[in-house]
């Protein structure tokens, strides 16, 4: 078993796959692992240090995916490496197929065996490498929407904490899973007023217990939604449904009634937005402004923090990784069914129903 680990090519990723760690256990396990030059690098892991944990440094992007038969990637293919999809070729990386029929139909014709982190279920709704992701998007959400507020940004000028006197900024979260809980936890501490809206009580619940009446929930429904949103200095879209396009939770006409220089980020773009018809955006250009707000709606907010994520990534992808790296993929797959339920694509085939849905497969 060759694993091919090839440097990430989105524009401002600085994620890796694999960590001189992670690859050490592969190679003790059987496997070769080829690491494409500098695919560590912004994350902080030198070539020398996969050289040590037993890795093979391929020169190109080509190399790697030439010969492996387990691509271990961090984002999407992208258009640029379609065509380095071979037949019969495994990938282990997020997909977002729900949002991307172009890139269902590359690995459907080109028969890959595409399984996506965010469909890898250990059951009872969760998601061990969504989850990891989500709650630094989560964090991450309100430090970039801190910043988009201040005046020099374009922004409102609010400082979410407020001082003494006067009144701290609204942050509104729509979607209380992992992101929206971890954006509430960051806002509640920065000292915002927060408001968070969920479908799932239970969610709800554990929220009101920890913040014991600093955070207000609410029931996830249009008159809540508007009320709130109306008022929201900073508005934060969190919500999902497992494999399946983001629902579009708030209309163009809520955003309409937010005040200039409010900000919206959309979390739930990598899979198709929840704000009607927001578009995304990159690490280049962040933000736009429409209907005087400003939007940002980046689908790999982790890789502003190449090297956090990259640990917290792999410390969940491990198991999984070792297990394939121990017994192969139809082994691992036959014996693990979270991993099983990772397989989107299999033989020309959308497998897993939520995308196959989305897709219009079914
Ligand atoms: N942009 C990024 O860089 C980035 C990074 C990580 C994760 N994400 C994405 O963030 C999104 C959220 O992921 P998560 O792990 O927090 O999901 P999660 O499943 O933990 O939470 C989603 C929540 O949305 C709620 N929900 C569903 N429909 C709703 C509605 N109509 N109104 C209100 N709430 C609703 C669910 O009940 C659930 O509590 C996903 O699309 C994920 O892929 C994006």
């Amino acid at each position: 078993m060759t694993i091919g680990v090839p440097r990430e090519i989105k524009i401002g990723e600085t994620r890796v796959s694999l960590t001189p760690s992670l690859c050490r256990r592969c190679v003790a396990l059987g496997a070769t692992v080829l690491v494409e030059k500098s695919a560590g690098q912004s994350a902080g892991f030198t070539d020398a240090e996969y050289r040590a944990a037993g890795a093979r440094i391929a020169p190109s992007a080509a190399r790697i995916w030439g010969a492996a038969d387990l691509v271990l990637k961090v984002k999407e293919p992208l258009p640029a490496e379609y065509g380095r999809l071979r037949k019969g070729q495994a990938l282990f990386t997020y997909l977002h197929l729900a949002a991307n029929s172009r890139l269902a139909t590359q690995l459907l014709e080109r028969r890959v065996l595409g399984i996506a982190y965010e469909t890898v279920d250990v059951g009872n709704g969760v998601f061990p490498l969504l989850k990891p992701m989500s709650q630094i998007a989560g964090r991450l959400a309100i430090q970039v929407g801190a910043y988009f507020l201040q005046s020099q940004h374009g922004g409102s000028g609010v400082l979410l904490g407020g001082v003494p006197g006067t009144m701290p900024g609204h942050v509104v979260v729509v979607g209380a899973g992992n992101s929206g809980a971890h954006a509430v936890q960051m806002a509640a501490g920065m000292g915002a007023r927060v408001t968070v809206l969920d479908l799932d009580t239970r969610k709800l619940e554990a929220i009101d217990m920890e913040y014991r009446g600093r955070v207000v929930t609410l029931m996830s429904n249009p008159a809540n939604l508007e009320h709130e949103i109306a008022d929201a200095d900073l508005l934060i879209g969190a919500v999902l449904i497992p494999g399946a396009k983001a629902p579009q939770v708030v209309s163009r006409a809520v955003i309409k009634r937010m005040r200039p220089g409010s900000v919206i980020v959309d979390i739930a773009i990598d899979q198709g937005g929840c704000i009607e018809g927001i578009r995304p955006t990159s690490h280049q250009e962040p933000v736009y402004t429409e209907q005087g707000v400003i939007h940002y709606a980046v689908p790999n907010m982790p890789a502003l923090v190449g090297r956090t994520s990259t640990l917290a990534l792999t410390q969940a992808t491990e198991p999984y990784v070792a297990l394939i790296a121990e017994k192969g993929l139809t082994r691992a797959l036959a014996e693990n069914p979270a991993l099983t339920a990772g397989v989107n694509t299999q033989a020309g085939r959308v497998v897993c129903p939520a995308v196959a849905r989305a897709l219009g497969y079914s």
